[in-house]
């Protein structure tokens, strides 16, 4: 039998009425946030959701609120048709895709901010980004009212800020971590990657390799300035076009390393020609 497509729908009273009539039949339900461009990644927090909860909606929305200017937002790939097909492959039972005024419309003006985590590494990288992630995670986890939501490791700064915001702003969800996919040569799988040329994809598996250095070393070094900017030098021999942040930190406050005995994060962003890839390991 042809696997049935997930019903989709694009106003939030809809995705509500679906999931009350789904409470009233005693239902619980999995929230997996999405921007489209569907990899294995994705597939693996969908498949998360299928077996933890009883009913899983999938939110498909390219969120202009957190790209910069000149940033990829306009080229940002979008096909709903094909995620709505990898969807029904696994049985995913909604796809919530709102038009831009579904979300923002005129008049929108408020803003979910979560400084100190949002404002270090990739805030600092990408002003505005993570509070346009906060905003439209906060709004997609109340239109749902889902009972879990999944997220991937590979954004683990925007992890931290989701588990951040939802205990501070008493968000009756659970968030769930998953694992980053990656491709056999470690490379981590990202909607992104499909920019890549033939040569870049060839340089880009240096990230993890890194990353892994690093976090290898990170236990026994004491000079982590010193680890860093070894590791930043690494990326560029690599071919990597510029490097804006390698930094090994506090796994929970990302605040810098401290030489304490607790988890540690080893996460960086950096540049093949014009894609820009980030990634992160456990310490
Ligand atoms: O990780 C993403 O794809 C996005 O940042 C998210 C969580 C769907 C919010 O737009």
């Amino acid at each position: 039998m042809a696997p049935r497509p997930p019903k989709i729908v694009r106003r939030v009273a809809d995705l509500r009425a679906h999931v009350a009539a789904w409470r009233a039949g005693g239902e619980s339900v999995g929230l997996v946030p999405t921007m489209g461009a569907l990899h294995d990644g994705h597939l693996s927090l969908v498949r998360r959701s299928l077996a933890k909860t009883g009913r899983t909606v999938v939110s498909l929305f390219v969120n202009p609120k957190q790209f910069g200017p000149g940033e990829d937002f306009d080229v940002y790939p979008r096909d709903e048709a094909a995620d709505a097909g990898k969807l029904a492959a696994l049985g995913a039972h909604l796809l919530f895709a709102p038009k831009t005024e579904e979300i923002y419309p005129d008049g929108f003006m408020a803003k979910v901010s979560v400084p100190g985590l949002g404002d270090v590494l990739e805030g600092r990288s990408r002003p505005g980004f993570f509070d346009g992630v906060a905003t439209v995670v906060t709004k997609l986890l109340l239109q749902a009212g889902a009972d879990r939501a999944f997220f991937g490791e590979k954004d683990y700064q925007q992890l931290l800020i989701i588990k951040r915001l939802v205990g501070d702003l008493d968000i009756p969800v659970e968030i769930e971590a998953a694992p980053t996919v990656r491709e056999a040569d470690g490379l981590a799988l990202s909607s992104r990657n499909a920019y890549l040329t033939k040569d870049q994809r060839a340089r880009a598996p240096a990230l993890y390799a890194t990353l892994s250095a690093v976090a290898e070393r990170a236990a026994k070094e004491t000079d982590i300035a010193d680890l860093e900017n070894w590791a930043g030098k690494e990326l560029l021999d690599a071919g990597f076009a510029r490097v804006d942040y390698i930094a090994f930190r506090d796994a929970e406050t990302l605040a810098p390393w401290d030489g304490k005995p607790r988890p540690g994060r080893v996460l960086a962003a950096a540049w093949l020609g014009q894609t820009r890839l980030i990634d992160n390991v456990a310490v």
